[in-house]
């Protein structure tokens, strides 16, 4: 195993003066990244009527989704919350799409206020849910059936949704029902159909089957008198994480635009990962080594990015690459006090899945400045307080700039809540105490 190369610039910006900055941990973006894969994406589609709503889960930070608004794409929801920052971002709420298997009422009358352009139906309950809600607020609710179609991704099972196993979609038989009844509804308006097979697929085969059942699903549906006048397929366009080549975005383009041959539909995409995963990057110092003491030991450097900052090591035993960063160390000082080593690089939550990276052949000292790779889709937005850990700051950098796009978290953020509720216990427990009743009194 080799060493791997040292990374100086990220977009033009000096890694290891932006940790100083900044701090550590803390995610870096590049907004020149993210464009160049949306531009890579719409080109590839050029022959194709087509809309790319980024899927913000992937990344919902604000200063990320300005971007994408900016570029004129649309949005694939799946909460409030996630429209809430859409709309705050500057998206189009016309080009929103709203996934997801459990849509909450006050999430819907949001949905229906805000003027969204379509509900990514999931099941027949949340159907009559939608219709009600629309009638209720008089409105008209868009919307398109996801449709399962027991397509197998062939990626990690946590991150694959179009088997009959899953608990996304519905059978096509159930979705045919459901645009029957939608189609006789005066406040449902029929405008797509949808899908969703999974996660981080490189392959083109499992998109191209899902297209061609699609495709014939929308046929059928013309023939009932049910007219569709988009198809959006889903996110899940795989990234090279490891070496391993990506989804072939052109190939995409062209299987797509063949299998649409010939009919009017409008291509809608979700794309999350594609779009930012390797625009990020999380910059972490090293804490402390604990080189291996004996036999049967291993070395473990310790991190100060942990679990809590990016849970993917630990929830999918997802392997992202760790790079040294130029110029952190002046190691030509000191170049005895670097250890080249294979490595285990542990954060310091109190879990032993707590890990960014086993077993890496690296030279490191205390101080070491390392970056983690690929990390810009489902990093930030998996992080948690575990541990009650502040959460990481989040930097853009745009062809030379930098610009916080998030601020670290402070103990204040951390403990406000809290402190605030327990005041108002406290209030009201002064205001209770000495007349108080007990709730469960004693006896007799
Ligand atoms: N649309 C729907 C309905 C989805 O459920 C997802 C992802 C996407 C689009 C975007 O998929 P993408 O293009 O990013 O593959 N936390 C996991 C990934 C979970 C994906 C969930 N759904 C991870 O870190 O790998």
């Amino acid at each position: 195993m080799s060493v791997p190369e040292a990374i100086r610039e990220f977009d033009g910006v000096d890694l290891a003066s932006l940790a100083d900055a900044y701090g550590t941990p803390c995610y870096v973006y590049s907004a020149s990244h993210c464009r160049a894969q949306y531009e890579a994406l719409s080109s590839a589609l050029a022959n194709t009527n087509h809309t790319i709503c980024f899927a913000v889960k992937a990344n919902s930070t604000l200063g990320v989704l300005r971007l994408f608004a900016e570029l004129g794409a649309g949005f694939d929801i799946v909460s409030g919350g996630e429209l809430a920052r859409v709309l705050e971002a500057g998206g189009t709420a016309s080009k929103v799409l709203f996934s997801g298997v459990g849509k909450r009422t006050d999430e819907i009358d949001f949905a229906l206020k805000a003027g969204i352009g379509c509900f990514n139906v999931e099941s027949v309950p949340e159907l009559m849910r939608i219709e009600a809600r629309a009638r209720l607020l008089n409105r008209t609710a868009p919307i398109s059936v996801r449709v399962n179609p027991e397509v197998d991704a062939e990626t990690h099972p946590y991150i694959s949704t179009g088997l009959k196993e899953n608990k996304f979609g519905v059978p096509a038989a159930q979705a045919k029902e459901m645009y029957l009844h939608a189609r006789d509804s005066d406040v449902l308006n029929v405008v797509g159909l949808d899908c969703h097979i999974g996660s981080q697929i490189t392959k083109l085969a499992p998109f191209q089957e899902a297209l061609a059942k699609m495709v014939e699903l929308i046929d059928e549906l013309q023939h009932a008198g049910i007219e569709i006048k988009h198809l959006d397929l889903g996110g899940g366009l795989g990234v090279d994480y490891d070496g391993t080549a990506g989804i072939n975005v052109q190939a995409y383009g062209k299987a797509i635009a063949q299998g649409l041959e010939g009919r009017k539909l409008h291509f809608m995409l979700e794309p999350g990962r594609f779009l930012v995963a390797n625009a990020g990057l999380l910059l972490t110092r090293v804490e402390y080594l604990k080189p291996s003491p004996a036999e049967g030991y291993k070395n473990f450097a310790v991190v100060d990015a942990a679990m809590n900052d990016l849970i993917r090591p630990a929830l999918y035993e997802a392997w992202h690459e760790v790079v040294p960063v130029a110029d952190s160390i002046d190691l030509s000082e000191a170049p005895e006090a670097a250890k080249l080593a294979n490595w285990n690089l542990v954060g310091p939550v109190c879990e032993s899945g707590d890990f960014i990276g086993h077993d890496r052949q690296l030279a490191l000292r205390e101080g070491t400045l390392l970056a983690v790779r690929s990390a810009g889709a489902y990093g930030m937005v998996q992080a948690s307080n575990y541990n009650s850990r502040t959460r990481a700051a989040e930097i853009l950098v745009d062809n030379g700039s930098h610009h916080s796009i998030r601020d670290r978290e402070t103990l204040n953020d951390l403990l406000g809540p809290e402190r605030a509720a327990l005041a108002r216990k406290d209030k009201a427990d002064a205001q209770q105490s000495p007349t108080a009743t007990p709730i469960s009194g004693s006896s007799n």
